[in-house]
């Protein structure tokens, strides 16, 4: 989640204070790209739960567990720290599945499961915002290594970070004209200060002037917290616009074990993650086809080790390397991209010819053809199953 303060300094016990604020809980549950994504992933999924133990980390309300409990798992211990582990028991009382899911209150740190049990399935919805403030996929993880069978499935199980340059009106149009006095040197002060913290807020899709580029990809299974202390990355994007560029715009996807995504991107529905923007404190007009180039550097605050310190670097994109192809209008990616589509146009040539030799033989050969076809709409329908599905969760 989480409506716990973005600024706010958390000591341990005031975190799990945070969660019995019923509020919080009122939002995540009214998140419906949120709870419809685990829902269908859950239910979808009916065969990886039945019969199954499942572990449920922070598990607030119950309402995954409760979830999980109707795709037929054996038994799922829900896990929470915080005081709400009492309403849970009602929630759960209420549903009638006290014989199916066992609350456990206590930090999932501190927990063994009842006999030594392990667990099939590790579910979780422990996503902060830009995918790590809150720090709560540590305890994910040490969950995972100590509760969870060797080769047991992790719900989500790969989490995705993405950056875009952007334009934010929001954040500079204000100071162009404050009750008709301009104030761009007051604004730029400002900026400077929140550049220091990054601004969670809404971005608009026709506000973006690139496209997302992957800051890190977690695989859920095997990451460790080491590789979570740090992650240091350059990208260098092309303009699609022209345009004012004014920061630039993180989010998360996260993926279930069936392939259902749920996106906090811009161009997806609404989520209460809304976006992160780093914010630079003066702006630069971009041409279409301009590159950009940045370091973003994401390093766990030793002092409050649940927060992130975000730094954006710009660097000169006639220094950097440029992903192949690039579609800047520097010469040397004109010549590769050119280069690359002269070798796509020579390949499809080649692949008409063996198709129209393919074509000839399957004249003499009716019954092959019939079942290539076959196959072949098989997977056009699964397809077109698994977008259904993704467009469901998102649209609820
Ligand atoms: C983002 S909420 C999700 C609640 C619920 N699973 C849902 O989807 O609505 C995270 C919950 O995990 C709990 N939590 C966080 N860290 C925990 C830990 N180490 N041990 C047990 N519970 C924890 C919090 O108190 C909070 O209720
Ligand atoms: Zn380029």
């Amino acid at each position: 989640m989480n409506g716990v303060d973005m600024a706010a300094d958390t000591p341990k016990e005031d975190y799990f204070k945070s969660y019995e604020d019923l509020e919080v809980h009122h939002l995540m549950l009214n998140d419906h790209p949120r709870t419809e994504a685990y829902r269908h992933a859950i239910s979808a999924n009916k065969a990886m739960f039945k019969d199954k133990v499942v572990i449920d980390v922070g598990a607030g309300t119950g309402i995954l567990s409760v979830f999980c409990a109707l795709a037929g798992a054996k038994k799922v211990y829900a896990i929470e720290a915080s005081n709400l582990a009492e309403l849970m028991k009602e929630v759960i009382k209420e549903n009638k599945l006290s014989d199916k899911v066992e609350v456990i209150q206590g930090r999932v740190e501190d927990i063994e499961l009842p006999n030594g049990d392990k667990a099939d399935v590790l579910v979780s919805e422990w996503m902060g915002f830009y995918l790590l403030h809150e720090g709560m996929l540590d305890s994910v993880l040490n969950a995972r290594d100590r509760l969870l069978k060797p080769g047991g499935s992790m719900f989500p199980d790969k989490a995705d970070l993405w950056a875009a340059p952007c334009c934010l009106p929001s954040l500079y149009d204000f100071w162009e004209d404050v009750h008709g006095v301009s104030m761009q040197c007051v604004g730029k002060a400002w900026r400077r200060k929140k550049g220091n913290s990054p601004e969670v807020m809404t971005i608009d899709p026709e506000d973006l002037l690139g496209a997302g580029n992957l800051v890190a990809s977690i695989n859920l299974a095997t990451v460790c917290m080491a590789d979570l202390e740090k992650m240091s990355v350059k990208h260098v994007v092309a303009a699609n616009s022209a345009g004012r560029y004014q920061g630039v715009c993180v989010w998360f996807t996260v993926r279930f074990p069936s392939g259902l995504v749920l996106s906090t991107a811009p161009s997806a529905p609404a989520t209460h993650w809304k976006q992160t923007a780093i914010v630079l404190p003066e702006e630069r007009t971009v041409e279409e086809a301009e590159p950009l180039a940045w370091e973003l550097t994401l390093a766990r605050d030793p002092e409050a080790t649940r927060h992130y310190n975000i730094e954006l670097v710009l660097l000169d994109p006639e220094e950097e390397k440029h992903p192949t192809p690039c579609s800047c209008h520097m010469t040397k990616c004109i010549v590769i991209r050119k280069f690359m589509e002269q070798q796509e146009d020579a390949e499809d040539e080649d692949f008409d010819e063996e198709e129209g030799e393919d074509d000839d033989e399957m004249e003499d050969d009716d019954e092959e053809y019939e079942s290539d076809v076959e196959m072949n709409s098989e997977k056009q329908d699964l397809n077109d199953t698994k977008k259904t599905k993704e467009n469901g969760a998102g649209g609820h």
